[in-house]
């Protein structure tokens, strides 16, 4: 079930996804080749506590950190280690914030120092693909317009769409309904009520969309070992456009 948001709720939103968005800022002034991703980790735990918030990751699900940092190959929900990073690595950090009885959520996928053509443009289109997939989006939308003009703008730039993670409702829970897919066919759909919170979170591959989980149980990895990226935002459907809430 949708839990649409009132005014209210929305309001107590703003600070914990505020608080994301200026923690991936934070990090992606810092994050540089020879700090290990669980570095990148304890800047982001640091700066969440240090402004009044809780890392909703830690403990969720038993995920052992309060970032998601992936690099490279590695999609979704890499767990921080002494993994170094390195020159022309991409690194995806997703992080979420607890305040207020609300959650906030949002990924940036960071390069480091020098990267390959083809990485640059993975990590660009990534980001397009999100700003293509809310194009037009307001209340009344069906929601898998969304998921149709991520997939367009991704495969006519020859990378593919990751199905097995969605982006998804937030609220009080950290994943909510509506799950909001990166694939899909125009005009079909639940239409979208205003006061929606979703999270829209396009996870772009260089190669195959297949992926498969290594034994950690969490750490996802494209099967062919090609890179990946990930672009992530809250935001709020309105009568009349979005208000994202992360940036
Ligand atoms: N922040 C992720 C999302 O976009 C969820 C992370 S899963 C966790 O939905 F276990 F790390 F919390
Ligand atoms: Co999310």
């Amino acid at each position: 079930m949708v839990k649409v948001k009132t005014e209210e709720e929305i309001d107590l939103m703003r600070e914990p996804n505020r608080i994301v968005r200026d923690c991936l800022t934070f990090v992606g002034e810092r994050i540089r080749a020879g700090m290990t991703t669980k570095e990148v980790d304890t800047l982001v735990y640091d700066f969440i506590k240090a402004s009044g918030a809780e890392p909703s990751c830690l403990g969720y699900c038993g995920y052992p950190a309060s970032a998601c940092v992936s690099v490279n190959e590695v999609v979704v929900h890499g767990i921080p280690d002494e993994r170094v990073l390195e020159e022309g690595d991409i690194v995806s950090v997703d992080l979420c914030a607890y305040k207020n009885g609300f959650h906030g959520d949002g990924a940036r996928t960071f390069c480091i120092g020098e990267v390959s053509e083809e990485k640059q443009k993975l990590v660009r289109v990534t980001e397009e693909c999100f700003w293509k997939g809310i194009e037009g989006l307001k209340a009344g939308t069906p929601l898998y317009d969304i998921g149709y003009r991520v997939q367009r703008h991704a495969e006519s730039n020859g990378f593919s769409v990751i199905r097995a993670y969605t982006g998804h409702g937030i609220g009080r829970e950290m994943h909510e309904d509506p799950s909001v897919l990166n694939y899909g066919r125009k005009g079909t759909g639940p239409r979208l009520a205003k006061n929606t919170v979703i999270c829209v979170e396009p996870m772009i591959a260089a190669g195959t969309y297949r992926v498969k989980v290594l034994r950690d149980g969490w750490t996802a990895v494209t099967l062919d070992k090609k890179s990946a990226a990930h672009y992530e935002n809250t935001l709020v459907v309105r009568e009349d456009g979005v208000e994202i809430l992360t940036l």
